[in-house]
């Protein structure tokens, strides 16, 4: 059974610097019949845990430390015993939602998750937090890009812990590098290609964000 790349979006909120605002993610889970691994566990640990169903869930795998992407990432965690793994650079963050539980392991560039014959490698790229990362799997012509790369742009730099020639170094280097028909699988909203973001890089720099 070849590994697919499944999809469920969920609904909360992200709170930083004292603000709070409302917000759908998507939830990645990559595997087969027999075993997944859960990209960015948001808001909600029951309708994640379904979508798992009685597959062993081999990993739960942050993008980055953003509340949003880790809310339910405690409890998925608890009901399935998978690990949760999460770059040690977005630790801080993590800690502003869960003060008193710490992330399982630790994620770093250039290391490979398997899952059900597929391979992630780990791609570091800081910018929209220190401790993002962004996960391609070349035997699915896909890379996950949490909120590094969105559809139309470059992840949000405003806030704290965020720095926008970061970001940009981090996607003209790692992901727009890739191969121009990868599908780009992003933390919100619509799917893009490396090759439909690609040319617009020079219009992000210009435009600040
Ligand atoms: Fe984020």
């Amino acid at each position: 059974m070849a590994a697919r790349v499944e999809h469920l979006v969920t609904s909360g909120t992200f709170s930083l610097d004292g603000g709070t605002w409302e917000v759908d993610n998507n939830v990645w889970i990559v595997g087969d019949d027999a075993e997944c691994l859960v990209i960015d566990a948001a808001h909600d640990a029951d309708a994640i845990a379904a979508a798992v169903g009685d597959r062993r869930l081999v990993a739960i795998v942050s993008t980055h430390g953003h509340d949003d992407h880790v809310d339910a990432a405690p409890a998925l965690s608890a009901r399935t015993g998978a690990p949760v793994l999460l770059h040690p650079d977005d630790l801080m963050l993590w800690k502003q939602k869960h003060p008193d539980i710490e992330p399982t392991a630790e994620l770093a560039d250039g290391q490979t998750l398997s899952v059900a014959g597929v391979d992630l490698t780990v791609l570091h790229t800081p910018g929209h937090s220190p401790g993002a990362v962004c996960l391609h799997a070349p035997a699915l012509g896909t890379v996950f890009s949490g909120d590094t790369l969105f559809q139309g742009g470059p992840g949000a730099t405003g806030r704290s812990f965020s720095d926008f020639p970061t970001i940009i170094e981090s996607i003209r280097e790692r992901l727009l590098t890739l191969p121009p028909d990868t599908v780009v699988r992003t933390g919100h909203g619509d799917s893009t290609t490396i090759g439909d973001e690609a040319p617009h890089l020079d219009e992000w720099i210009a435009r600040g964000h």
